[in-house]
């Protein structure tokens, strides 16, 4: 290699070219800022997720270099390319569909960003070695039948902190639970923010995998069940959190509600 030799110009796509790979990946859910090339403009919920991350932003430290992060449900890859920004050594994106895994890889290919992005279902995560300082678990929750399943097992690979979010809907008091409720104690179901979870049997915004839907309540009695500490709630719908109780006698909650033994 000639050492001497001029530093190679990268050449970046013009504006036109950029657009037209953007559109050539599909519909994005995502809207990332591509040297000025918006990847979701129309998106229904406006510059998402912009909108939720300027909440959230100043509550995960600014530096994260030398840092770990999953990104769990990473989809175009707005939150894996954030924490990249802030010097995480190694940030691994995983999602269950082609379209927003190629999203993710471009958008960070183009901006420059080393991000590993993977196929792998939520469900498998303890397949993935080791922990992660930093777990995004951001908008999957509702989207499965198995919701605390994948909760319980999201856990295990969190190090410092979940950075969690799911839809909700109903009262958004929050409700304290006593520590035990009577047999014949029916009426606390009917109390402003009991926690619930709304079973969607068919569609709710025009889609099928919105199968489970929290109220305030019963997402923070979850988050607390699952032995996380909530320590942040920067957003209405957001919580970050850490693992507090989450291991008893060396078990994860998860290994022992599977075994029987919780
Ligand atoms: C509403 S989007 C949320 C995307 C992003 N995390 C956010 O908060 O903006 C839901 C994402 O979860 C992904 N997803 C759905 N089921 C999943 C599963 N079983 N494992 C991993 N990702 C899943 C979808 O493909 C989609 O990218």
């Amino acid at each position: 290699m000639n050492v001497n030799a001029a530093p190679e110009m990268v050449t970046r796509p013009g504006r036109a070219v950029l657009s037209k790979q953007v559109q050539e990946l599909g519909e994005w859910f995502h809207n990332i800022d591509l040297f000025g090339v918006p990847t979701a403009p129309q998106h229904f919920l406006g510059d998402f997720p912009n909108i939720k991350w300027k909440h959230i932003a100043n509550s995960i430290p600014a530096n994260l270099s030398g840092a770990t992060v999953l990104d769990v449900g990473c989809n175009g890859g707005f939150y894996s390319i954030e924490m990249k920004k802030r010097g995480a050594s190694r940030v691994l994106g995983i999602d269950v569909d082609d379209r927003y895994l190629n999203q993710a890889r471009f958008a960070a290919a183009t901006l420059g960003h080393d991000i590993e992005f993977q196929k792998c279902s939520v469900y498998n995560v303890d397949q993935i070695p080791g922990q992660f300082d930093f777990v995004f678990f951001m908008g999957v929750f509702y989207h499965l039948r198995y919701p605390l399943y994948a909760l319980d097992k999201v856990i295990t690979k969190v190090r410092h902190q979940l950075v969690f979010q799911t839809m909700l809907r109903g009262d958004e008091s929050l409700h304290t639970s006593k520590d035990d409720y009577h047999f014949w104690d029916t009426k606390v179901f009917s109390e402003p923010g009991f926690p619930c979870m709304y079973f969607i049997e068919k569609k709710y915004a025009g889609d099928q995998t919105n199968w489970w839907i929290p109220n305030r309540s019963a997402a923070e009695a979850m988050l607390r069940s699952a032995g996380l500490k909530i320590v942040a709630n920067p957003e209405f719908e957001t919580w970050i959190c850490e693992p507090q109780f989450a291991k008893t006698n060396g078990h994860y909650i998860h290994d022992a509600e599977l075994e029987g033994t919780l």
